[in-house]
């Protein structure tokens, strides 16, 4: 072996050894669409260039109802990753399951409890100890438009339910799918819950989806949910049956499709294909709740991990997340707005300002509620209730609005 061999293997084991001594995190996520991608693409590239190894373990599927069922598999085998997206009260089940790492020390050394809103911090704690770390705000409740067809049809975005119908029925004559659909349990849900929204109120919508109060479950404004929910499935197309949420959006990009109920992870479709709020599309709260704001917050929870390297690793994960840097770059890409209270928002867009200054505002006037349909309101079983009766009324042209509302209360009672 001459010295030049020599060298240059020398500094490839040292290389490799460093990266081990640096240690990996495996990160699972359900961040596979073009938006998403790109947003995810950024974390990896910020925890590489502190020298730490990304391994990716992506499982597709919106939603990310694959995800769960791969991470609880992984888990019960006993080796889950070290990081995970996981949200909302689920949060809390893994954590009683005992899986769960400590993090108060990342926590404290980059001020955690100061930069952010407690709504948020509260559940990334398990037993009043940080065990996730927050990424962002999605906004639920927003209709997403194809500006060029509004205009063309010379329609206003809708701002009631009475007005959505009247505006698709117009679309739909002008040879235009009125809404763009993708038809999976947790599309439906997001629907649905855009719906109980507004027909509900934010008092009646916590009382169903947070304390799942029997009373607003079976109610007589539940019935009329289930109404709207039903006439607002003649908008959509044959084919929304198993569509993914992305395709989904890109009919609305591309000018197949007029509107789409969706989060705000469409946004950041709309932007990976260049496309600028205002001038080709609009986004506008769903019809009756413009001064209120369902949340979705994303998270990945820490898995108890042995290897002392790759404990360094997640440290380094968990403050990367709410680093400011990360906060603007991630959250331009995802749609979503930074978590931190102290966010820099002159970069953001439109939609991103408006979400931004709502999610303050609905803090404190009482109409800032978790999302149902995305894990943030309840338990992962009662959610799992709530999905099936709502898909199937979907998907079920007679079934009756009012055997439907009876129904889901006692879906929901059993999965107490
Ligand atoms: C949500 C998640 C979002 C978005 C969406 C579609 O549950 O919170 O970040 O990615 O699923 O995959």
């Amino acid at each position: 072996m001459n010295i030049k061999t020599t060298l240059l293997t020398l500094s490839l084991s040292l290389s490799s050894s460093m990266a081990l001594a640096a240690g990996q995190v495996e990160v699972l996520h359900w961040w596979t669409s073009g938006g998403e991608a790109k947003s995810v693409a950024v974390l990896k590239k910020m925890l590489e260039e502190q020298g730490y190894q990304w391994k990716d373990f992506a499982v597709a599927g919106g939603g990310g109802d694959n995800a769960m069922t791969v991470l609880k598999a992984r888990a019960v085998s006993g080796n889950p990753p070290a990081a995970a997206q996981i949200k909302g009260p689920s949060i809390q089940e893994w954590g009683e399951l005992g899986f769960l790492a400590n993090i108060d020390d990342v926590a404290k050394a980059n001020h955690w409890n100061d930069v952010l809103p407690a709504v948020v911090s509260n559940v990334m704690k398990y037993q009043g100890h940080y065990v996730a770390v927050p990424v962002n705000v999605h906004r639920v409740n927003w209709l997403w438009a194809n500006k060029a067809i509004f205009d063309k049809l010379n329609l206003k975005v809708p701002t009631t339910m009475d007005e959505f119908f009247t505006v698709a029925d117009k679309i739909k004559a002008a040879g235009y799918i009125p809404l763009a659909h993708g038809g999976q349990p947790w599309q439906d849900a997001t629907v649905f819950e855009a719906i109980a929204l507004d027909v509900l109120g934010s008092e009646d919508y916590r009382k169903a989806f947070v304390d799942l109060d029997m009373d607003v479950l079976g109610g007589d404004k539940m019935v009329k949910v289930f109404e709207l929910f039903r006439k607002v499935h003649s908008y959509i197309d044959k084919n929304a049956p198993g569509r993914d949420w992305n395709i989904a959006t890109s009919m609305v990009i591309n000018g197949k499709a007029a509107m789409q109920i969706m989060g705000d992870w469409a946004k950041g479709e709309f932007t990976a294909a260049g496309k600028v709020p205002g001038k080709d599309y609009i986004c506008a709260p769903t019809p009756g709740t413009s001064n209120q704001f369902t949340y979705n917050i994303d998270s990945f929870a820490f898995f108890k991990i042995k290897n002392k390297a790759d404990q360094k690793a997640q440290d380094a994960l968990a403050a990367t997340i709410l680093t400011p840097e990360f906060q603007q770059i991630f959250n331009l890409n995802k749609g979503s707005i930074p978590v931190r209270l102290d966010a820099d928002m002159s970069k953001f867009d439109a939609c991103a300002v408006r979400s931004m200054k709502d999610f303050k505002a609905t803090a404190k006037s009482g109409d800032l509620v978790p999302s149902m349909a995305h894990g943030m309101s309840t338990t992962s079983y009662a959610q799992g209730a709530i999905y099936d009766v709502v898909t199937f009324f979907f998907n079920t042209p007679n079934a009756d609005p009012k055997q439907t509302t009876e129904m889901l209360k006692k879906a929901v009672k059993a999965a107490l």
